[in-house]
């Protein structure tokens, strides 16, 4: 059988970028493909570029050199602020930080951007956020406004308004880390099942289990370059680099020498975080 990069172009695709903050450069040269339906992790040490890989793939940020390109669209050649906001309509975006609208009820955070953006009916709107809503159970909030949540309520919530616009790919960063251990396992089972559904993900995280659960690829960076990447199994079973099997060491304990999955301490003793509480 072909393999899939033989039948289908990526509908994310990264080469050789480069992107410098004043004298400081902190992409040396990235090259990094995303196909539909795949979820792409990318794990490495704080500050060796992650983030800022995201903010070039939504036009947030514009690398010095290298091409970066979304579907049909040429990201890197995009001037004005209009072509960009065009292309944020395309990619969903979900921070660490929520930034739901506080003011705002849950169902009017799902509701404005369909209907102001995208000029769809209120109705439309409405049925559509009450969807999302429970898909991840959320819907007994549709009237509360963010601030009388959780931090993993407002997370999904966040998860379901990016939904609302129909991307064709999701970025998540470090979506988890700001959360209470008790509400991560919630967020990541939303995060789960969308994969499992086929949206398209690229995730920045430091749950390594969870990456490596749910990635069909792993990229591993430090200091502005891909060190390696490739299946999840291969990257967090059998890293190529020393560097990479140095970071798993740290992260999750040393690869090879785990205990057999349905032993593993680390997901007994966390088997709480992978269940949905409402
Ligand atoms: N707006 C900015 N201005 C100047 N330097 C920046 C800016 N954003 C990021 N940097 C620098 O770029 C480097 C890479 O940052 P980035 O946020 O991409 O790292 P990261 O891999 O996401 O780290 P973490 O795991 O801590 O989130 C860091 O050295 C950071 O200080
Ligand atoms: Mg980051």
């Amino acid at each position: 059988m072909p393999s899939i990069e033989t039948v289908a172009e990526p509908l994310v695709s990264l080469r050789d970028l480069h992107l410098s903050f004043g004298s400081n450069p902190v992409l040396k040269g990235i090259d990094l493909d995303v196909y539909r339906g795949q979820a792409v992790s990318i794990i490495g040490p704080s500050g060796s570029g992650k983030s800022t890989i995201l903010r070039c793939i939504t036009g947030l940020l514009q690398p010095q050199r290298g091409s970066i390109r979304v579907g049909s669209t040429e990201v890197h050649t995009l001037v004005q602020e209009a072509q960009r906001i065009e292309l944020r309509k395309r990619v969903g975006f979900v921070f660490q930080q929520y930034n739901l609208f506080p003011h705002l009820s849950v169902l009017e955070n799902l509701v404005i951007a369909p209907r102001k953006v995208l000029g769809r009916s209120r109705a439309d709107a409405e049925k559509q956020a009450r969807a999302l809503l429970a898909k991840v159970r959320m819907e007994h909030k549709a009237d509360a406004y963010p601030g009388q949540l959780s931090g993993g309520q407002q997370q999904r919530v966040a998860i379901a308004r990016a939904l609302a616009m129909r991307p064709e790919l999701i970025l998540f960063d470090e979506v988890t880390s700001a959360l209470d251990p008790e509400t991560v396992g919630e967020v990541l089972t939303v995060i789960r099942e969308l994969t499992e559904e086929g949206m398209t993900c690229v995730l920045v995280t430091h749950e390594m289990r969870f990456a490596e659960e749910i990635s069909d690829i792993v990229y591993f960076t430090e200091n502005g370059v891909i060190v390696e990447h490739g299946s999840a199994a291969q990257i967090f079973q059998h890293p190529a680099s020393e560097r990479t099997q140095a970071f798993l060491r740290h992260a999750v304990g040393d690869p090879g020498r785990r205990p057999a999955v349905a032993n593993d301490p680390y997901l007994l003793t966390n088997l709480g975080r992978y269940s949905l509480s409402v």
